[in-house]
């Protein structure tokens, strides 16, 4: 993969703690500085309080002190590229405005976007 924050994403997967759904996912997210914060999807017995791999991503990097971010990369073994869930979507729009997401599979596929098509009418702070 030439992308390296494909790469990154590809890599964070294979620490998906994922027993229950049996579905990786890994994401890396790219700060306006060049740094690289990664995640994982985490699951647990509750099914319910799982964690997506972009929001571990997203609030290590803020957990760090990073706030502008330029990128975010997510990888899953899917043909159909796996995009970001709605609560996801939510999250990257507030913390990461309208960032490009590059989405990636194992064989090599990709294809990038901008979050505003992903997420074409958001609620955020500008309505409070
Ligand atoms: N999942 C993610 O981590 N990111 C996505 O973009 C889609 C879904 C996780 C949540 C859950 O652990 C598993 O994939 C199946 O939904």
């Amino acid at each position: 993969m030439n992308d390296p924050l494909i790469a990154a994403a590809l890599a964070a997967r294979a620490h998906a703690v994922a027993p229950f759904s049996k579905f990786p996912v890994g994401a890396a997210l790219e700060d306006a500085g060049g740094r690289v914060y990664t995640g994982c999807n985490v699951e647990n017995a509750t099914y319910g309080l799982t964690m997506c791999a972009e929001r571990v991503a997203v609030y290590k990097a803020l957990s760090e002190g990073a706030r502008d971010f330029r990128r975010i990369a997510i990888a899953a073994d899917t043909d159909a590229l796996t995009p970001p869930c709605g609560a996801c979507r939510q999250i990257l729009w507030e913390f990461c405005g309208d960032i490009e997401v590059a989405l990636a599979n194992p064989r090599g596929k990709m294809e990038t976007l901008r979050l505003k098509d992903l997420f074409p009418k958001p609620f955020d702070v500008s309505y409070l």
